[in-house]
């Protein structure tokens, strides 16, 4: 088995991550070739994050390049308001607007790019924290998810989050069993379609 040693995200990381999150993009299998515009799929999970909250996010570092990550941030509302009003604006002209009826896997993504705030919803307003957690094939299953989750629980605590929420796809029945295992919870949520919400105290 690679090893990988954990560390804190550094801004050369930035291409590997983006990386990471296409490799892992379909509901925690290979994205690849699936997209037209992959990048946005970076642009909406790593990107922000690692803009507005570097202090959350960490990584694998196999000596080579980064092969997994988690990110995210402390408070939920300050977040969206932050990404609606610093990081759309950077994109503007190089994406298409927000489709009126998503049909294709790129407009469902643009769909969620565009629309930040349906993020904010009331069942999670006691979990203001959420975060993304990816790591590629050959460094999963040895430890390293639990090593990332435990950095992201600190350092989040430390930032004031009391508690954490997630999405995961109701496909992705590995990660589901991984954060059950490391104590989440489900929270009831409305309108969420094909995901679970999941949550638990950042206090360890
Ligand atoms: C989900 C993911 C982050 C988990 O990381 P990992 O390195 O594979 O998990 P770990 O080896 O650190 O497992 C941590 C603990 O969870 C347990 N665990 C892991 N998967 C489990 C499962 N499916 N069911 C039950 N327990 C599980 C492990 O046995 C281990 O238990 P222990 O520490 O008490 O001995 C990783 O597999 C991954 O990146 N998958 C692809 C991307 C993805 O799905 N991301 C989540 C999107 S929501």
């Amino acid at each position: 088995m690679p090893t990988a040693t954990l560390r804190e995200y550094q801004p050369k990381d930035l291409p590997d991550l983006y990386d990471v999150c296409v490799r892992t993009g379909d509901s925690g299998e290979d994205a690849t070739g699936k997209y037209e515009r992959p990048e946005l799929l970076g642009d909406i999970y790593v990107g922000p994050y690692v803009h507005f909250e570097p202090e959350l996010a960490f990584v694998l570092d196999s000596g080579e390049r980064a092969v997994g990550y988690v990110l995210g941030t402390a408070d939920t509302q300050g977040f969206v308001r932050r990404y609606r009003e610093e990081w759309l604006p950077r994109f503007s002209g190089r994406y298409p607007g927000p489709p009126t009826a998503p049909v294709t896997g790129d407009d469902r993504l643009l769909d969620v790019f565009y629309h930040p705030e349906r993020m904010l919803r009331p069942e999670t307003a006691g979990y203001p924290a959420h975060l993304h957690i990816d790591i590629l094939p050959p460094y999963q299953g040895t430890g390293n998810g639990r090593r990332l989750m435990e950095a992201f629980l600190d350092a989040a605590a430390a930032a004031g989050a009391g508690a954490v929420h997630l999405g995961v796809s109701l496909t992705n029945i590995r990660a589901q069993g991984f954060y059950r295992r490391l104590g989440f919870h489900e929270i009831e949520v409305a309108g969420v379609g094909r995901a679970l919400v999941l949550g638990r105290a950042t206090a360890r």
